[in-house]
């Protein structure tokens, strides 16, 4: 028989993490509590701005119920180097982690980088889901080409996909390269080359260019046009407005848009694939497209 102990026991093993907070934390403050975060490695990304007291300890609740070591407060990415404004820890003392996916290991100073939850799956290149490592296939790269590397994000399962081939990862910003060196040493990636410069410096001829940034991806494609091998691959992310890709329904995300691919076309390069990535911001979408140098 199911004692009235035992059950109450049961359902609380059942709550959910907000749940949890909220049953430690005056019930006057609950409107306020936010009921989204971001876990990254074991450092909890949280906006908490709308608390005006007891901030410290309603981070260290969330820290206790949510097992992370350090609460930040979530702000702005910001700049051409896609770095977080002034980083608030709200708790704890420490602002570096380490995440695992797909087999790789990443460290990174989240006061200095950002990393983006959403592309979970994305950075996957060659050991993930079809739909994913179907951008990824090449056919025996001898060079590939981070422009916008930054901790490793892509480059790192890039080189330990194609082992026969050089991968050459480039970022502007030195703390993005310093994460890179010790990720690309701690994961034994032994055939890159990191750089630390703006990638348009950069004249290395390659068979493939990735282009993982978002906001102006296309002024960089006249760069990498010029330093692609003949039918050369770029694999391009940005983010455009959904009425402008003409999406209306979930069935549209597979096929080239119109606009894009005329778009690509004044850039001299042909789309050979085209996917939705994420959601960025409410009417707007992270695509990813496969071009091929015409
Ligand atoms: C933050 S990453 C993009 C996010 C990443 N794709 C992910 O999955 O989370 C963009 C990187 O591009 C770098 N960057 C920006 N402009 C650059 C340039 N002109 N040349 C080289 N690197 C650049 C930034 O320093 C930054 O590390």
């Amino acid at each position: 028989m199911e004692t009235r102990n035992s059950r109450t026991k049961k359902v609380s093993r059942r709550m959910k993490p907000f749940e949890q907070i909220t049953s430690k934390i005056d019930s006057e403050l609950h409107n306020n509590l936010p009921r989204k975060w971001k876990k990254i490695g074991d450092i909890v990304i949280l906006d908490l701005s709308n608390i005006k007291k007891e901030k410290e300890n309603i981070a260290e609740i969330y820290a206790q119920v949510l097992n992370a070591k350090s609460i930040i407060q979530k702000n702005k990415i910001s700049g051409e180097l896609r770095k977080p404004e002034d980083t608030k820890i709200l708790y704890g003392k420490e602002t570096v982690t380490e995440i695992s996916e797909y087999g790789i290991k990443y460290k990174l100073d989240l006061a200095e980088i950002m990393w983006s939850p959403g592309n979970t799956g994305w950075r996957s290149a060659l050991s993930g889901p079809e739909k994913i490592s179907e951008f990824y296939t090449f056919d025996k790269p001898k060079t590939i080409i981070d422009y916008f590397a930054g901790i490793g994000y892509f480059s790192i399962q890039m080189a330990k996909g194609y082992p026969e081939a050089e991968i050459i990862a480039i970022d502007k910003n030195p703390k993005s390269i310093e994460y890179l060196s010790l990720n690309a040493k701690n994961n034994a990636i032994e055939n890159m080359e990191i750089i630390n410069d703006d990638c348009r410096n950069i004249e290395t001829k390659a068979d493939v260019i990735h282009l993982g940034y978002i906001g102006n991806t296309i002024d960089f494609l006249e760069h990498a046009y010029s330093c692609l091998n003949d039918k050369g691959t770029v694999i391009f992310h940005e983010a455009y407005r959904n009425n402008w890709l003409g999406f209306k329904s979930r069935s549209d995300w597979g096929t080239v848009p119109e606009k894009f691919s005329k778009l690509m076309g004044t850039k001299r390069f042909t789309v050979e694939k085209f996917e939705r990535v994420k959601f960025y911001g409410p009417s707007t979408s992270h695509i990813i497209a496969r071009l091929k140098k015409d």
